[in-house]
């Protein structure tokens, strides 16, 4: 059958890879959609990934200096959990490594415990596991770095080296734009890569005041938003559509029945884009929005029946003084033992 993708004639300046491809389908896709939607990955790009940056330092949004908190505070305990009463080495798988900023403190703490440690940072993007390397090393000179470019939603395996206990980092509440049943999904996935025994550390943004949560995403220096629209500047780079951002209103929303933080874009007036590489034009309403994101907030039972579902047993959770944000302390379990998805659903 043919597919969207095989008419698909990509700007001149945009090189035909399997990402492109990608973008160009999730476009297709989603502006066809009755409800028009954009996946959330599409954010970052070269200058998405440094609106992001620019996002975790902004005094509104807390998620960031929360973690990094609870992470200098317990990463003692958190190592303690991790290993258990093991003697075996342990090494650090971290996904969706970004700059590893708060990894270093977990790397520091397990480095005392035992001469030799691996850092295997897993991530889409080649620019920021140099990073995360380069980091790493200037900090802990004597820790080995592998890292792995992979997408790692899509990959099937990424083939870990085997070296004693693994500890796997999936931090920075990245579990939280996924829903529910992917979530639970790339849980599963990643337990598919570790052996019983071994280690996660999940990092969840917490349910909170409404008000609080609004304004980390609405914040008022408005990068937020400028981040929210780099989407459709994207999409004119790379697919050669013709979206006017300032025709598009960023616009945050709090869905207390999901739990969950909606990032929109609305369109200001009736209008037209027109998407080249997809020889197709897009009718918006004057009101009319494109949901760019969801960010899941959580309470302690969601998070134990989230990593249940996944295939961990959460061993200990560990809060910043407020409760707004949670580091969960899960173990590998065998899966001739696991209750079966069922059997947890019916609990
Ligand atoms: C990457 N992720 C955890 C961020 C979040 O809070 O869900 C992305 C983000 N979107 C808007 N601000 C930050």
């Amino acid at each position: 059958m043919a597919s969207v993708l095989d008419s698909i004639i990509l700007p001149s300046t945009t090189v035909r890879t399997e990402e492109s491809l990608a973008v160009a389908e999730a476009a297709a896709e989603g502006l066809s959609a009755k409800h028009k939607y954009l996946p959330c990955w599409l954010f970052y790009d070269a200058a998405g990934s440094m609106l992001f940056e620019k996002i975790t330092r902004l005094p509104e949004y807390y998620l960031t200096s929360c973690e990094h908190a609870i992470f200098a505070r317990h990463a003692s305990e958190m190592i303690a959990v991790a290993t258990g009463l093991g003697e075996q080495p342990m090494s650090v798988v971290e996904l969706g490594a970004g700059s590893a900023s708060k990894t270093l403190v977990l790397l520091r703490t397990l480095m005392a415990r035992q001469a030799r440690t691996l850092y295997v940072p897993v991530d889409v993007s080649e620019a920021a596991l140099k990073l995360a390397s380069k980091n790493v090393h200037a900090a802990l000179p004597a820790i080995e770095v592998q890292p792995i470019c992979s997408e790692f939603t899509r990959e099937k395996s990424l083939n870990l080296p085997i070296e004693g206990r693994r500890l796997a980092l999936y931090i920075g509440s990245s579990i939280g734009n996924f829903g529910p049943a992917d979530a639970v999904e790339l849980l599963q996935w990643l337990r598919s890569q570790l052996l019983p025994g071994d280690a996660l550390l999940l990092g969840t943004d917490m349910v909170k005041n409404p008000a609080s949560l609004l304004a980390a995403y609405n914040d008022s220096a408005g990068i937020t938003a400028q981040f929210n629209k780099n989407v459709l500047t994207r999409l004119n780079r790379e697919l050669g559509a013709d979206f006017a951002a300032n025709a598009f209103e960023h616009r945050a929303i709090w869905n207390v029945s999901e739990s969950r933080i909606e990032m929109h874009l609305d369109s200001k007036r009736n209008q037209t884009v027109h998407v080249e590489s997809l020889h197709r034009t897009f009718g918006f309403k004057r009101g009319e929005s494109i949901h760019t994101e969801n960010c899941y907030k959580f309470t302690p039972e969601a998070v134990e029946d989230m990593l249940l579902k996944g295939g961990y047993i959460l061993e200990q959770s560990w809060y910043d003084e407020d409760r707004w944000f949670g580091v969960h302390g899960a173990r590998v379990v065998d899966a001739a033992i696991m209750p079966r998805n069922e059997e947890v659903a019916a609990a």
